[in-house]
Order: structure tokens, then C-alpha cells, then sequence
């Protein structure tokens, strides 16, 4: 199985194959934010890929577009609802209160 870590709290979860990285999260009771419910449309799950960036499912164009109209997006960014988990990742959670 797949592990994803998250950070800043340095929890590290397993995921299932193709699971997203906030399926991931929610199944753990891991606070990922969803203000839109995972529809790619608010940007709140926004988390900075670390490590393992190879190991998730490549950008769509919507979520390339989303990101890019994010004000805090980095190049190394991907929304949590939309990328597929399909090896170990580390992730930085950008969104925490
Ligand atoms: S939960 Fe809204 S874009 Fe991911």
C-alpha cells in the first residue's frame, strides 16, 4: 500500500491505490481542508508536494487552471481532491487553521 506522510504533522497513513490525497486524509481523521467538497473548485486541499511527486497521478487541465489562479499556489503544488495517490508521497498541508 501506498504511504503518504503529511506535514507539518508528520503523520504518515496508507493509502489505497488510486485513492486522492484527501480521500487519503479524511480517511485517517487527518484535517485536509475541502471547503468545496473535493470538486476542484476553492482550493483549500492545496498541499506542496515534497517528495514522491511522480508517484500521483499527472495534473488535468482543470486543476492546472484552479491552481493557477491561486494566489498561494507554488510550482511544486497539486490540489489534495485531485491528485491520485499511486506510490509513496510526502505532502505539505498549505491550508492548517
Ligand atoms: S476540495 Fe476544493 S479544490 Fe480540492
Amino acid at each position: 500500500m501506498p504511504k503518504v506522510t503529511f506535514l507539518p504533522l508528520k503523520q504518515t497513513v496508507e493509502a489505497n491505490p488510486g485513492d486522492s490525497i484527501l480521500e487519503t486524509a479524511l480517511a485517517h481523521d487527518i484535517p485536509l481542508h475541502h471547503a468545496c467538497g473535493g470538486y476542484c473548485a476553492c482550493t483549500t486541499c492545496q498541499v506542496r508536494v515534497i517528495e514522491g511527486a511522480q508517484n500521483l497521478s499527472s495534473m488535468e487541465e482543470e486543476e492546472t487552471e484552479r491552481l493557477e489562479r491561486a494566489d498561494d499556489a507554488a510550482a511544486n503544488s497539486r490540489l489534495g481532491c485531485q491528485a491520485k495517490v499511486n506510490g509513496d508521497v510526502v505532502v505539505e498541508m498549505v491550508h492548517l487553521d
